[in-house]
């Protein structure tokens, strides 16, 4: 029996993440269209070498990946009507567009709505995902298998709960670099040169997060009281980080602020 049929829309960085993925996951590359006006070397070498068909005349797909970006959804609509039926899944991982927009403008019916993160570009992404109530449960699992190509995949409902996926890990890996410049900058503060300064803070973050990667078992909490004595120089810093007006009350207020922002650009 012939593999479902997958087209990506789409193939800039995170398509191609997306679509990288799929291949590592066993996804049949004869079953996968690519539409893409400007494919890349490597998307280009991928279907030559892998007989993904690119750019072929769009026809009606079991499963419909829109990955271009959300700017360009009023425009790419009208072309985009012929790779849908009336039972196709459409996966969208445009930032800010709902449920509602995207049926405005597009003839699907069951729609996923995903909000990946950077780390995808690795394989080690993490997607919040939504279905609306035309998804079925094969098609459930169709998006799962799907966005698992890029790391792990959570469902939320209700879709709102998008905005603040968004606030937490889709923009989540913009503040851990940003605490690395952090820690960078109060080292050199310190008296540190600057750059052993941001080398210590780099490999920290990398270190860190690389021990929580190897450790599901073990919670952020107690990974940080294996390495908290008290009364030792740690504490002294938690003392600080954790007093009632430190980095539990910055971060909600900067996670508001991205989901606010998130409800803002979708409405
Ligand atoms: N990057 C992230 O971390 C991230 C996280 C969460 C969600 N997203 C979402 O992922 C989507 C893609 O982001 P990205 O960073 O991968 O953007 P990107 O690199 O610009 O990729 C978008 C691709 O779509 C192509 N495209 C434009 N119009 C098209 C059409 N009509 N048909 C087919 N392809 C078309 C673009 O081609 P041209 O360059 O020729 O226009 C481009 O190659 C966005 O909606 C974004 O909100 C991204």
């Amino acid at each position: 029996m012939a593999e479902p049929s997958l087209a990506l829309v789409g193939a800039g960085k995170m398509g191609a993440a997306l679509l990288g993925g799929w291949l590592v996951a066993g996804v049949a590359p004869n079953s996968i269209s690519v539409h893409e006006p400007h494919p890349s070397d490597d998307v280009e070498k991928l279907a030559a070498e892998l007989g993904l068909a690119l750019n072929p005349p769009p026809r009606p797909a079991d499963t419909v990946v829109l990955a271009i970006k959300p700017q360009m959804l009023e425009t790419a609509a009208p072309g985009l009507a012929p790779l849908f039926r009336p039972d196709s899944l459409l996966i969208s991982i445009l930032a800010g567009k709902t449920v509602a927009n995207l049926s405005q403008r597009l003839p699907a019916r069951a729609i996923v709505r995903a909000m990946p993160n950077t780390p995808a570009a690795i394989g080690r992404g993490i997607t919040g995902a939504f279905a609306n109530d035309c998804v079925t449960a094969a098609q459930r699992d169709t998006a799962h298998r799907l966005l698992s190509g890029v790391g792990a995949v959570e469902w939320v409902g209700p879709e709102q709960a998008i905005d603040a996926v968004t606030a937490v890990s889709g923009s989540g890996p913009a503040y851990v670099f940003h605490l690395v410049e952090a820690m960078a900058q109060a080292g050199a503060a310190l008296g540190l040169p600057s750059d052993l300064a941001m080398r210590l803070a780099r490999a920290t973050v990398e270190g860190s997060g690389e021990l929580l990667h190897r450790s599901p078992e073990i919670s952020a909490e107690t990974l940080r009281k294996n390495v908290t004595s008290p009364g030792g120089t740690t504490q002294a810093a938690l003392d600080v980080l954790m007093a009632s007006d430190g980095l539990s009350e910055l971060m909600a207020r900067a996670t508001a602020a991205a989901a606010r922002r998130a409800g803002e650009l979708s409405g």
